[in-house]
């Protein structure tokens, strides 16, 4: 797929993983649509990058669909996603000092990492299903997942994250089956740990034991260096169906 002058919805494109995302892709020559719960953020790196953005809750099947709607009218109907709206949450399941997690925030951490991604997935494709290939193999368009090396082996505390983020790498099978026939591709990156406002939040000690844990090299990703390989996942129609870890060879 040649990026240039196609439409790509990034969602949480307004910070962190999907800024980087959201630049590369637009120096690349794509008009891309940020689809983030931040309003000012979201304009902001619009208006840098020459794009256009959408106030959306990935979590809220309307607000979706309302968005992506939007983005359809302003900029054509995408042919890439990338999900990249997540949350974190770092808290045990429970403890004698916190007890039990409670279910609210498990449930917004699950709702906006794992459904969300299904949601943007469900109705991005769809709109897709319209479009005509772009060439002779009938490639209409691709969707790329962010999900965590937290899928695998997630840190104590990570439980609920871990799963969602598990659930996210499940469903890169299953979508890719789904959509094979559309010559729609599905793709996950599984990112160790990255330079952004929510990476930011872990403090120093646990920052420095993490890092310490990658072969080489021993320092955060850069988001551009993950928007670096979604533009690769776009252009190399070979990629299909797997997760591709980014994280320095953590273990
Ligand atoms: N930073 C890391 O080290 C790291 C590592 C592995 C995976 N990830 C994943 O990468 C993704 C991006 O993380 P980041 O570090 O760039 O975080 P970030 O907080 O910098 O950016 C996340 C963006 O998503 C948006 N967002 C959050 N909830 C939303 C919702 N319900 N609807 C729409 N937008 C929403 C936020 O407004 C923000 O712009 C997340 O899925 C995260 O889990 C990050």
């Amino acid at each position: 797929m040649d990026i240039q002058g196609l439409t790509a919805v990034v969602t949480g494109g307004a910070s962190g993983i999907g800024a980087g995302v959201t630049r590369v892709l637009a120096k690349a020559g794509a008009k891309v649509a940020i689809l983030d719960r931040n309003e000012a953020l979201g304009k902001a790196m619009a208006e840098e990058v020459g794009g256009a953005a959408f106030v959306c809750d990935v979590a809220n099947d309307e607000s979706v669909q309302s968005a992506l709607a939007q983005a359809r009218e302003t900029l054509g109907t995408a042919r890439i996603l990338v999900n990249c709206a997540g949350i974190d949450t770092a808290r045990k399941i429970t403890s004698r000092k916190t007890g039990a997690h409670a279910i609210g925030p498990m449930k917004r951490v699950i709702d906006v990492n794992l459904t969300g991604t299904l949601i943007c997935c469900a109705h991005a494709s769809h709109a897709m299903l319209d479009l005509e290939p772009l060439d002779e193999d009938g490639e209409r368009g691709v969707l790329i997942n962010i999900a965590s090396i937290a899928a695998f082996n997630a840190p104590n505390g990570q439980a609920v994250y871990g799963a969602s983020k598990a659930g996210v790498v499940g469903a890169a099978v299953p979508l890719a089956r789904d959509l094979a026939r559309y010559g729609i591709r599905v793709m996950t990156i599984a990112p160790g740990l990255f330079d952004t406002p929510l990476a930011g939040t872990m403090d120093e000690a646990l920052t420095a034991k993490v890092l310490r844990n990658a072969l080489f090299p021993k320092r955060k990703g850069r988001p551009e260096e993950l928007g670096n390989l979604v533009q690769h996942i776009c252009e190399n129609q070979m990629l299909n169906a797997s997760t591709i870890r980014l994280d320095a060879g953590f273990f």
